[in-house]
Parts: structure tokens; sequence; C-alpha cells
């Protein structure tokens, strides 16, 4: 049996990259400024399966050197890290330390130099502090202690103004944080990254680069903590691939097939062009759609057949997309019909503004349960309100309205296709 090249559960590997050169342009232009002492922030914002994580692993490669900008090879020392719901301002510094360690102490030497510089974790660890619970001052001191060691740490693997350094000299330090959305109030993290900017700003250093990225709703997060802390990114904000991306992923993935499974699995043209038509630009959907064909296919050539059923039949594409992304808001959250008819005239107009007035044209059913859907939809925040603008509604993104679409004209859609 073949292995199936298509991965759509995990971000792309670089080598299966595909488009995205603005945005990619635009955070070269970031890192080069960055390791001139005059570095900003980003905020990549997309929905979900749009290619986040993807580009980050991207950037990721470029900042560490393994693969080559346009204009030259770079040397940042690269964090990673993830926000979930728990994460808290002590667990985000926990982190960023561990992260740092890794990279950093390595020899009794640099161990030696990297907790000395770090030491106030261990005094932190000691005293049994826990952030949420304790007094507004400590969470002040403990952030004031970091960002003495985070502009500590720069200035020493920067080789400025410092006797002492690390072995290797880098460019500056790229933090990215993935997964944004999740963030909690109390992590304050539009505050987080605004004080540390400027508090590196003002103790010399402007080499790090901090990469925020999550869906949409990332943006409000920020704003809540700490008004203007949108003033030190760049915003990025994730669209769709065009259809030459699509057939460049397809080729590819193909590629890899072969590399895989040491013999070529032909991808017809008609196949490929139903596949591009399928996936609408959606990153996530091109994988998954070109898995369920591969996994039917006999290995030698993917028919237009195979795509078909792939993406309609049972447990095919379309059900495993909603599965992951889109069940949990579309059935398990309501579970009222007139609820699923709102949602499915909406998604007409895919993520679009909507009048009450359009919506009331098509409802089969009383205004008073067209109101109780509208409100129950909008307070389980599964529509979204246009503010300052009474009875204008729209989906939370392109990709629910398209699996809306799809699900609801899933026979419709396979006629068309065959
Ligand atoms: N530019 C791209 N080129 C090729 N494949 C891509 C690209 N972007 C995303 N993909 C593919 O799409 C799928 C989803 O990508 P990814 O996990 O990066 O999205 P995400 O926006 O981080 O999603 P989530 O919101 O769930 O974290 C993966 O299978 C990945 O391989
Ligand atoms: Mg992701």
């Amino acid at each position: 049996m073949k292995t199936n090249p298509f991965s759509p559960s995990s971000p792309s590997i670089p080598g299966m990259f595909a488009g995205r050169f603005d945005e990619i342009i635009a955070i070269e232009k970031i890192l080069l400024q960055t390791r001139a002492n005059k570095g900003h922030g980003f905020l990549l914002l997309g929905q979900r399966g749009i290619g986040k994580t993807s580009l980050l692993n991207f950037l990721k490669y470029q900042a560490e050197g393994s693969i080559e900008t346009v204009e030259e090879t770079l040397n940042f020392l690269v964090i990673e890290i993830d926000i979930t719901k728990d994460t808290n301002q002590y667990t985000l510094i926990r982190k960023i330390e561990t992260a740092l360690k890794r990279k950093l102490a390595k020899t009794e030497k640099t161990k030696k130099l990297f907790s000395d510089i770090w030491g106030f974790i261990g005094r932190v660890e000691a005293g049994g502090f826990k952030i949420n619970t304790s007094k507004d001052s400590d969470s002040e001191l403990l952030f004031e202690d970091f960002s003495y060691s985070m502009a500590d740490t720069l200035n020493r693997i920067t080789n400025k103004n410092s006797t002492s350094i690390f072995e290797a000299s880098y460019d500056g330090i790229l933090l990215i944080i993935d997964e944004a959305d999740n963030a909690s109030k109390e992590l304050q993290l539009g505050s987080f990254v605004k004080l540390l900017t400027e508090r590196l700003q003002k103790e010399g250093t402007q080499q790090l680069m901090i990469g925020i990225s999550g869906l949409p709703k990332t943006k409000e997060i920020l704003v809540e903590s700490h008004p203007s802390s949108l003033r030190i990114f760049e915003e990025l904000f994730l669209d769709r691939l065009n259809d030459q991306d699509v057939r460049y992923v397809l080729k590819r993935v193909m590629e890899h097939c072969e590399v895989l499974n040491q013999e070529t699995t032909e991808l017809p043209k008609e196949s490929e062009d139903l596949l591009v038509k399928l996936s609408e630009g959606f990153p996530h959907f091109i994988h998954q759609y070109g898995y369920c064909a591969f996994d039917l296919s006999d290995g030698k050539s993917i028919s237009v057949a195979n795509v078909i059923d792939g993406a309609f039949g049972r447990n095919g594409a379309i059900e495993k997309i909603g599965d992951k992304y889109y069940r949990d808001d579309y059935y398990n959250k309501i579970k009222v019909d007139s609820y699923r008819q709102v949602l499915s005239i909406m998604a007409e107009k895919l993520d679009d503004w909507v009048s009450k007035k359009f919506i009331k044209g098509k409802f089969k059913g009383s205004e008073t349960t067209l109101n109780n859907a509208l409100t129950a939809l909008r307070t389980r925040g599964i529509i979204l309100t246009k503010e300052g603008s009474q009875g204008t509604y729209r989906l939370q993104d392109k990709g629910f309205a398209w699996w809306i679409v799809m699900n609801h004209e899933k026979d419709q859609k396979k006629q068309q296709s065959v």
C-alpha cells in the first residue's frame, strides 16, 4: 500500500509551502530592521486552517538561516511558544526562559552565565510564587526581572556593550507566539508585549522581534489588554491561496509522493482541476480533499471519481473538515433547525454582511422564530453583528460559510461536478 502524501493535520513543511510572497517579504523587512536594532513586531491573523502555523514555520527557517531570504542569510535565535487557555504571565515567562536555555546554556561556562542572568526564576520558584493569586506588586516585580534578563540576554548574544557573552552571536531574537486567540484575560498579552518592547527600547535594544499569530479575534484580545498594543505590530491578514498556488501545492505533494513511495502516482488534469475547484484556495481543504481522493485511488492514478467520492462520500473530506473545524459550532452548539436555516441563508453571501431583511425574505418561519434564532446565534458568537448598524450580521469566516454551503448542497454539488 502506498503512503498518502497529503497531510491535512500537520502544518506545511517548507518544501511544500506555496505562495504568501507578500507576507514573507513584509516579515523579511522587519527581520532586517530588527537586526539593525530597529525592530518591531508582526501580527499574523487568519481563520482556522488558513496556514498561519505553516507560514510561521517557513519564517522560522528563514530567520534561523536554514532557508535563504531574498536578500541574504539570517541568523536569529528563534523561540516558539503556543498559548493555551491556562497560560499566565509566569508560565509564559517560564516558557521563554526554558526555550532560551535550551539554545544558549550548552557548556558549563554558558550554563553559569545563563543562570546568573535568569536567576530570578529560581528565587521565584523557591518563594512558591503563584502569579494569579498573589499581589499585583509581585507580578509587576516578576515582569521587571524578566524584562531586564531579556535585555541582558539580547545584549550578550548580539555582542553589544558586554564583556561576558554567549558563545554564538545572533542577529537578534525572534519570539513567535502562536495560538494567541487562546490567551486569557489574566495573561494580559497586549500589555505584556507592549511593556516588554518599551522596556527593551529603554535598555537600548530593539533586537527582539515578536510575532503573534492567531484567529482574527486575537486583535480584540490584544486591544482589550492594552489599547495601544497594536501599535508595535505590523498587521498581516492571511487569506485564501490563489489557484496557481493551489496547483503548486498539488505538484509538490505529488513529487513528494514519488519520493515516499518510489513510484509515481498520476494526477490527471481533470482531477487536478476538480481539486482546485473544490478547495477554493483554503489550504486545509486542499490537503483534506487530496488525502481522501488518494485514499480511494488505486495508487497509480487519482481519477475524477476518486476526487468526488473522496469529497462527498461517507467519511469524506467535507465531513472531516466539518468535524475538525466547524461541527462544534454548527451542530453541537445549536440543535435547533431554525438556527441552522439562518446560517444556510447567510452562507449564500459567505462572510459578507447580510441584512435581516435579506434573511427574512428567505426564512421559512415566523418573525419571532427568526428573532430568537438571530439572538441565540449572536450570543453564542456564531454570527457577528455590525457595530453601529442594527440588523446586519455576518458569519465568522469564509471557511465556515463554505462548509455550510457544501454540507447543505452536498448532493447538488456532486451532480454539478460530474
Ligand atoms: N502556504 C501553504 N502551502 C501549502 N500548504 C499549506 C500552506 N498553508 C497551509 N497549508 C496546509 O494547510 C493545512 C493547515 O495549515 P496550518 O496548520 O498552517 O493552518 P493554521 O492557520 O495554523 O490552522 P489553525 O488555525 O488550526 O492553527 C495544513 O495541512 C498545511 O499543510
Ligand atoms: Mg496553527
